[in-house]
Parts: C-alpha cells; structure tokens; sequence
C-alpha cells in the first residue's frame, strides 16, 4: 500500500465512525511558546484535550506533519526520522478505551483495512505506579479482541505514559508493534520496546486522564479522552515489506537523486548513512522553512534547528563528493511529492530556495576553511585533541559532532574531557571577562539582584504570552533597585498589555514555583523550547533554568529558588529606544 493511500484509508475508516477529519496544523505551534515544533498530532489538540469544546465536534481525526529531533542521532537506522507524518483519531470526552482499541485491532488486522496478520501483533501497556494502577481494563480489551496474555507486555512509565513536555494532558497508552521475520529477536528478553528492530512500534493510543500540574502532581481530568498516533513512513514500510522507512516512496526519489549527484561509483555502508541524514535533515528543513510562518536558518529557536539540519547536511553532501545547489532539486522532489497535501511547500518555494542557497554559501566557506585545518593538524600531529576540537569550534565554526564524524573516520577518538575542559576555561575567562564589565550582571550574587534577574525571565516569558513570539530579548541590565529589559517590539504596550503581563508574571510568583537548573546540550536545549540569547557563547553543555512551564533560558544564574520570595512586580516605565526596540524598567515591590 502506498503512502498517499494509508492515509485516505485511515481517514476513511475513523470518518465512518463518526470522525470529522481536520487539516493538518502548522508545524510551528500557534499559541505555545513552551515548544519549537509540533512533534505529535496532540500538540494543536491540547486545549480541547482539557475540555474547551472543538468546533468540529467530539470525534476527529487527521494526518499531523510533526518534528522530533530528539531522536536525532539515531536518523539513518530503519525507522526514526525528524520530520513525519503522523495519522490521529480523537475522542473529546467521547468514547474509551474499548472502542479505541476495537478499532485500532480492526484498522491494523482487517483484509479490507491493513490486513497485518494477527499473530505478528503484539501490545504494551501500563504496568501501573504511585501515580496511576495498572491498565487492566485496557489488557482485558485486548484480550477480548483475540491477542493472547503472553503477546501483553506491561510496561512502565518510560515506555506506556504519554505527556508532551513537562505538564499538562497525559495519561497511560498502548502501543502496537509489528514483529519483523527478517529481523532476529536479541536475545531471550527481547521485546516491544527494546528497540532491537524486531517489533517495530507502528501505533500508540493514550488514554487521557490526568493533567500534570506544574509542581509533578496529577489532577483528574474533567473529561476522559482518546489520542491515537500511528507512524505513516513507519506503517507504510511494514505495509511494502521493506526493510527501513528510506525504501519507501518518501524517500526513494530523493536517495536516488542524491547516489546520481555523487561521483562515487559504489556507496559503502556509510556513505549510504551520510546520503539517508542529507534525504532526512534537508526535508525537515525545507517542511520548517515552507510552513507559512517562514522560518529561515537563524541562531535561534527554530531558526537553529533549521540551520543545524542544513550545516549537518551540507557537510555530509561534501563528504559524498556532491557539489554546491544539490538541495533544490531536494526541494522539487518534495514540491511533487506533496503538491496534494501540504500546499505550502510550494507556495513557499521561493523563499525555501533563497534560504537554502544562502546558507550554503555561507557555511561552504566556513566548512572548507575548517576542513583544511583539520586536515593540517592531523599531518602535522598524527591526532586531533580535544583542544584542537576546541580550536575547530570556537575559531572556524566547525560543530563538535562534525569534528567527532571526521576523527572517527581517521581511526582518532577526541578526548572530550580535554574538550570540555577547555570549554570550562573558556567560559570562566569569558565570566570574568563579563564581571569586570557589567555591573549588575551576571556575576553580581546579591539578593537583590538575583531576585531580579529571575524576574527577568519571569518578564520576558510574559511578555511573549500577550504580544507573541516576536519579542526577543535584546538587552538587559540590573542594578540594586530595578531590571532593564530590551526586547524586539515595535510599539510601546497599552495599559491593558502592561496590565496582563504584571498580572502573569505576579501569578507566578504567588504560586511560589521552584526554579529548576539543569545542565544539558545545547540542542537539547532549544528543542525543548529553551529561549537563547548570546548564542555564540555557548558551547555543547549548556546552563538551564526554567520555571514550571512558563519558562525556560539558556543561563549563567543565579536565579532565586522558589519564585514566592520576588514579592510584587510592578512595571514602572516603558520607552521605546530604537527602530522595533523598547524597554522596560520594572521593580519588585517588597519580598514576602
Ligand atoms: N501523542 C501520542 C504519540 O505521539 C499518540 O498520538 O505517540
């Protein structure tokens, strides 16, 4: 079966059973700062999940573009990809558990559906915690349609809970996996969810019941509802029998495309590798890019991921010997590919192009300067040091994992203490170097100040809720008694604005929310929606602190540790100083 016919089946089948199928939404979440992407159908579906009633009804179901660059790194197994397609069906507080997974057995097993035969299906679900027992009921249904206990796994947490981020909507789910002949089981313990590639997870149902509060803890939810999320590239290729999600018709045009770009008459397993990163990380960035929202390669936010895909791209295109432009004909397969169903692609080609050329332009200087001097190094001094790692970062751009790639080939492992620790000094000199400028900034622990910085953050998540994401920070500045903070906007706010955002900021603060500090790479970092400022100081392990769900930056501290002790904030001027540039200077009334 092919793509475009799995998902006019499955919308078929759930529009039979009283579903109104909606559009896809925008990869790039409206009214959510806390995410850079949509990475699930459930994403736009969040505040009908809570209960706000849908103007289609209680039943939905749709195909979802999602991004996921979590599982990055794995992109060129079988399975995993950062862009894809995800089909949903949705019960508002409508029907449950058993109707779910009725159908879900009919849709996959069916002659007249997907037809996978029965005894390849195996299930998981939820093994049951402190938060929430164990899921018998959902197991009792699938006994009842015909799987048998020992084809049941119960799992915990980690595998049969679903949550997108760190709160809100969640619940326990099921998931569905294929067993694949070709592929050997590991070892006697294998099962769903070891992710040896003999059960391929084709389909997962949540059973939305409880909303995770921003202090860990879960609430009932006022209605139970139904979210179901099957892997279209994933399904299509356990439909086709073939091997991995590249021997699909997504990405058999474009691999093949790019094998003819490459002067190399024989592709080794890696150079296969090097050409399913280009065909996966070029059609991520050009669905991000062609999304009406028209994100470009940036140092920020999605701006960065876009970039990190495309300079991951380009550098692996060299390696295979392919010249400069090879993605707009990347971009044309994609045009045709999706011309049915994501019009935007191209509607948007001219911008996705300009974007495209420009940035390889740029990075092909960078990355031919790099690789010379990777090069000399390595015959001048047989090896390549974490600190030279370092040099090749700081000095010519050159992304650390690009740098890892290429001693790996040549047999060398970088020592990334050495790096780190390199890394560490810099930083401190950096710090120093900040401490002696900026009084007030970073490296003045006074309680005053800090209070005030955690304000600062407090303000600028604030201040993005009510006038939108185009605000980012431009400067900021604290001394003893106020917080200055400049940010892109183009008009001075109305009271009613200045208002909302006091009000937001001095909600927080009375809910008294713990101020959380992690350490985590950088990527990690912006794709789960941390804001960053000052990027090119940062290295790979980046500082964190963020505040329940509200907010989340890239930052050196201190920050308080509960927001209860910032007492009452209060803006108290505002003025515009520069074309699209206002300020805010704000206070903190009295400590509690
Ligand atoms: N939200 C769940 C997932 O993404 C089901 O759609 O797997």
């Amino acid at each position: 079966m092919e793509i475009s016919e799995l998902r006019s089946v499955y919308l078929r089948f759930f529009a039979k059973r009283g579903h109104a199928v909606i559009a896809s939404a925008s990869l790039i979440p409206e009214d959510d700062p806390s995410v850079l992407f949509t990475s699930a159908g459930m994403h736009p579906l969040v505040p009908y999940l809570l209960g706000q009633p849908h103007p289609e009804g209680r039943r939905l179901t749709n195909v979802q573009k999602c991004i996921r660059t979590t599982d990055i790194e794995d992109v060129g197994d079988t399975t995993h990809l950062t862009f894809f397609e995800m089909l949903g069906n949705w019960s508002l507080g409508d029907y449950w558990k058993k109707e779910a997974i009725t159908w879900s057995y009919e849709f996959l097993t069916s002659k007249k559906w997907l037809g996978f035969n029965p005894d390849k299906l195996s299930v998981t679900v939820f093994a049951g915690d402190d938060d929430s027992p164990q899921d018998k009921e959902a197991a009792k249904v699938w006994q009842s349609v015909g799987i048998p206990k020992e084809r049941i796994y119960f799992l915990g947490k980690e595998d049969n809970w679903w949550i997108a981020g760190n709160s809100g909507p969640c619940g326990p789910c099921t998931e569905m996996f294929i067993e694949v002949d070709e592929i050997p089981k590991c070892g006697p313990d294998c099962r769903p969810g070891c992710n040896c590639g003999h059960f391929v997870e084709v389909w997962n149902d949540v059973f939305m019941m409880y909303n995770k509060n921003e202090d860990g803890t879960y609430t009932p939810l006022k209605q139970q509802s139904i979210d179901t999320g099957m892997g279209v590239e994933r399904t299509a290729a356990m439909l086709q029998g073939v091997p991995s999600v590249f021997d699909t018709e997504a990405f058999v045009p474009i691999l093949d495309y790019i094998r003819n770009l490459s002067p190399k008459e024989e592709f080794t397993e890696t150079d296969e590798r090097l050409a399913r990163i280009i065909a996966d990380h070029v059609r991520s960035a050009i669905m991000i890019m062609a999304d009406d929202r028209q994100i470009g390669p940036s140092n920020v936010e999605q701006g960065y991921i876009v970039r990190r895909l495309l300079r991951k791209s380009i550098h692996s295109a060299d390696r295979l010997g392919i010249e400069k432009g090879f993605m707009i004909g990347i971009t044309d397969i994609m045009i045709e590919m999706f011309k049915d169903i994501y019009k935007e692609v191209e509607r948007n080609r001219k911008f996705v192009i300009d974007n495209l050329e420009a940035e390889e332009e740029k990075f092909r200087q960078t990355l031919s300067k790099a690789l010379r001097r990777f090069d000399k190094i390595l015959n001048d001094t047989g090896t390549i040091t974490g600190q030279d790692a370092f040099l090749l970062f700081t000095s010519f751009g050159l992304p650390l994992e690009m740098t890892r790639d290429l001693a790996e080939e040549n047999g060398i492992v970088i020592n990334m203490k050495e790096f780190t620790k390199q890394f560490e000094e810099h930083r401190e000199i950096s710090r120093t170097a900040t401490q002696g400028k900026f009084k007030g900034g970073l490296a003045d622990h006074s309680e005053e100040i800090t209070r005030l910085h955690t304000a600062t953050h407090l303000l600028q998540a604030a201040l993005r809720k009510v006038l939108g994401d185009e605000v980012t920070q431009n400067g900021s500045n604290i001394t003893n008694d106020r917080l200055r903070f400049d940010f892109t906007f183009s008009r001075k706010l109305t009271s009613e604005e200045v208002e909302q955002v006091e009000r937001l900021v001095n909600d927080i603060i009375s809910k008294d929310l713990p101020v959380e500090h992690y350490f985590m790479p950088y990527d990690e970092a912006i794709g789960k929606g941390a804001l960053a400022f000052f990027k090119e100081n940062y290295g790979e392990e980046v500082s964190v602190y963020q505040v329940g769900s509200f907010s989340m930056e890239l930052c050196g501290g201190p920050h308080v540790e509960h927001t209860g002790v910032l007492g009452s904030f209060k803006i108290a001027k505002q003025e515009k100083i520069g074309a699209g540039v206002m300020r805010i200077k704000a206070v903190l009334e009295s400590a509690s």
